[in-house]
């Protein structure tokens, strides 16, 4: 597995929300000593300090829907150039749409850097609902998770194929426990 001291990896976690893509996010982070980058923390962690993004994301996200691809672009594009991501990183909820895909591919290509692997946790509709009520977020209402899952479905999900075209999908079964979806990880990786 790549590690810090080389160049990479850069690995994209595509889920449901509640699939777990943040949990294992997290544990790949720390062991590769690349960053996590979690789009949607970020953007809580703006609307919890009341910064001018946070009031522009506020209500969207508590509809469950998604924030403007746009204003994505200006987020994540900042967020990689810190020095901490330029090595590598995890991407954990972006991109979301077609449109941030691209808007990624062309971050990467402006710096003669690509994707390594796209990693898709996949896990039935019936459990992600069972996880987020557990979990009680703010954005975690019944009404919110269904409006999210609907997001996911038009508008994320077909990124599945797209990556599995550019041959860097890799799907995992997400409904096992934490530490087996994690060794799952760390085995397609080796
Ligand atoms: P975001 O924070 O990305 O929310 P999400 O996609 O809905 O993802 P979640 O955090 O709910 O789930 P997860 O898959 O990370 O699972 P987790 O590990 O937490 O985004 C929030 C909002 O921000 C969006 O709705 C949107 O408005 C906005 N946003 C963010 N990015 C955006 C973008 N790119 N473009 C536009 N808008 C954007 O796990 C869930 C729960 O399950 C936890 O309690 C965990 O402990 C538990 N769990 C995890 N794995 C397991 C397991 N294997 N078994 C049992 N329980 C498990």
């Amino acid at each position: 597995m790549a590690g810090a001291g080389d160049d990479g990896p850069r690995i994209v976690f595509l889920g449901a929300p509640g699939s777990g893509k943040g949990t294992q996010a997290a544990l790949l982070a720390e062991h590769l000593g690349v960053p996590a980058i979690s789009t949607g923390e970020m953007l809580r962690d703006a609307v919890a300090q009341g910064s001018l993004l946070g009031e522009r994301v506020r209500e969207v996200m508590a509809r469950g829907e998604l924030v403007a691809d746009d204003l994505m672009a200006e987020v994540v594009e900042e967020r990689l150039a810190r020095g901490d991501a330029r090595r590598g990183f995890l991407l954990d909820g972006y991109p979301r749409t077609a449109k941030q895909a691209e808007t990624l591919a062309a971050i990467l290509e402006r710096s003669s850097k690509r994707l390594d692997h796209v990693i898709s946790i996949e896990v039935p509709e019936e459990k992600l609902i069972e996880r987020a009520l557990l979990r009680q977020r703010a954005d975690d209402t019944g009404e919110v998770i269904r409006a999210r899952l609907r997001v996911y479905r038009e508008k994320t999900a077909p990124l599945i194929d797209h990556y599995r075209k550019q041959r860097l999908l890799r799907t995992v079964d997400g409904e096992r426990s934490v530490s087996e979806v994690q060794s799952e990880i760390f085995r397609i990786l080796e």
